[in-house]
């Protein structure tokens, strides 16, 4: 049966009228229409369903929307400020990580979960983040490379 849930996401506060039981995921791809959380192993392996939920990275596709009542959400559509990208958007993209750009929004969102939480994470800390997203394209040097970069501009702005 389907019942009202309310949640901040990227600032806009919502209310969607949902099965409870219904991933996180649909309700963000198919019921508010935000396409950039992209779908990839939907069991919890890619990473690439990644949102941040109350300041943490989560994945979207094995959490039911029930859990996330009242919770803050973002996803990548609520990072840039107007034309401005959040800092790991430039960095991510500046170092050569994305390629196709399926596994992208997903990363972000783990390192904004890692970053804007910790911004003096270690080096291991931002590997074993990296290390929960699969990536086809990059040989994942130059993700790395854009973590890190990242890292430095948030220091930077602190
Ligand atoms: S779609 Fe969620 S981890 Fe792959
Ligand atoms: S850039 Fe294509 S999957 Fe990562």
């Amino acid at each position: 049966m389907e019942e009202k849930i309310t949640f901040t996401i990227n600032g806009v506060d919502t209310t969607v009228e949902v099965d409870p039981e219904m991933m996180l995921i649909d309700v963000i791809r198919d019921v508010l229409n935000l396409t950039g959380t992209k779908r990839g192993c939907d069991n919890a392996t890619c990473g690439t369903c990644t949102v941040v939920v109350n300041g943490k990275a989560l994945k979207s596709c094995n959490t039911p929307v029930k859990k996330v009542a009242g919770t803050n959400i973002l996803t990548i559509e609520g990072l840039a400020r107007g034309m401005t990208l959040h800092p790991i958007q430039k960095s991510i993209s500046e170092s050569g990580a994305v390629q196709c750009g399926f596994c992208t929004p997903g990363i972000i969102m783990e390192l904004y979960g890692l970053l804007e939480n910790n911004a003096n994470a270690s080096e291991q800390e931002i590997e074993n983040a990296l290390n929960k997203h699969l990536c086809r394209c990059t040989g994942y040097e130059p993700i790395r490379d854009g973590a890190l970069m990242a890292q430095k501009l948030i220091q930077d702005r602190k």
